[in-house]
């Protein structure tokens, strides 16, 4: 199944959110586009994952606006999000991965067939028995971006996905996440990983101090910063 995109441009003007009266995201505004996966960047504590979680609608903005191309209600059925630690049930690996669909009002057979379907697509057919609770943490992050990718989102949000792996697996979650990217879901992540992000952006959105100071193409970004913090942050400098 293909994702359709028509959540996409996704608009965001005045941005801001605060937490006990201290602003961590203001000001922020820019235009996400159907393609290749957008990514965030910057340093900790920049307001990465609040800027996901707002537009996941986790989190409600204390100011500004965020508009899809599609009626709220559609938006948010059709969008998912995968975080740093996957949350997997204490059952099998196909269960899990079956479950999202379960909620969605999918046979029992259909279910199993595009669960399996999904592993298998991503080299994962061989946990799909296994208790999912005792896969390795690589392991776990592939079924859960396997979970989401059977739902086949408009817009899918990663929260460091690879945080914690080791490169290899790293990799593995890579190759997931480009394939995703190539069946037509738009995947905006966040990572720490500036190789990762070379490998995967379309696009960066770069974050310093709760604002969003740059965003440009990748090949851009990275030949050519124009924030001077950016080129600072590409060099390994403290910001
Ligand atoms: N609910 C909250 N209450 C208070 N401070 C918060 C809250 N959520 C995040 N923060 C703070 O906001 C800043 C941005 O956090 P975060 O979005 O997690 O950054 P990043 O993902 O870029 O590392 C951090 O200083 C964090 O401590
Ligand atoms: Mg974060």
């Amino acid at each position: 199944m293909r994702a359709d995109p028509a959540l996409l441009p996704l608009h965001v003007e005045g941005l801001a959110f605060a937490a006990g009266g201290v602003a961590i995201l203001q000001d922020v505004g820019f235009c996400l586009e159907a393609g290749a996966p957008t990514l965030l960047i910057g340093p900790n504590g920049a307001g990465k994952s609040t800027l996901l979680r707002l537009l996941h609608g986790l989190l409600p903005p204390t100011s500004g606006r965020i508009t899809w191309a599609a009626p709220p209600e559609v938006a948010r059925a059709r969008q998912a999000m995968v975080f740093q630690r996957p949350v997997m049930l204490r059952r099998s690996t196909l269960a899990n991965v079956a479950f999202p669909l379960k909620l969605a009002g999918m046979s029992l057979a259909e279910r199993r067939a595009r669960a399996f379907a999904v592993l298998a697509e991503f080299g994962l057919a061989g946990l799909a028995d296994r208790p999912a609770r005792r896969l390795s943490g690589g392991e776990q992050q592939r079924v859960a971006l396997a979970r989401a990718a059977a739902m086949a989102p408009a817009v899918l949000f990663l929260d460091e996905p690879s945080a914690n792996l080791d490169p290899a697996a790293t990799r593995a979650v890579e190759d997931i996440v480009a394939a995703v990217a190539a069946r037509g879901t738009k995947v905006v992540m966040t990572t720490h990983d500036l190789g990762q992000a070379r490998r995967l952006a379309g696009d960066i959105l770069f974050l310093h101090r709760g604002r969003v100071i740059e965003h440009a193409p990748a090949a851009r970004f990275f030949a050519a910063p124009a924030a001077p913090e950016a080129a600072a942050f590409l060099k390994g400098e403290l910001i």
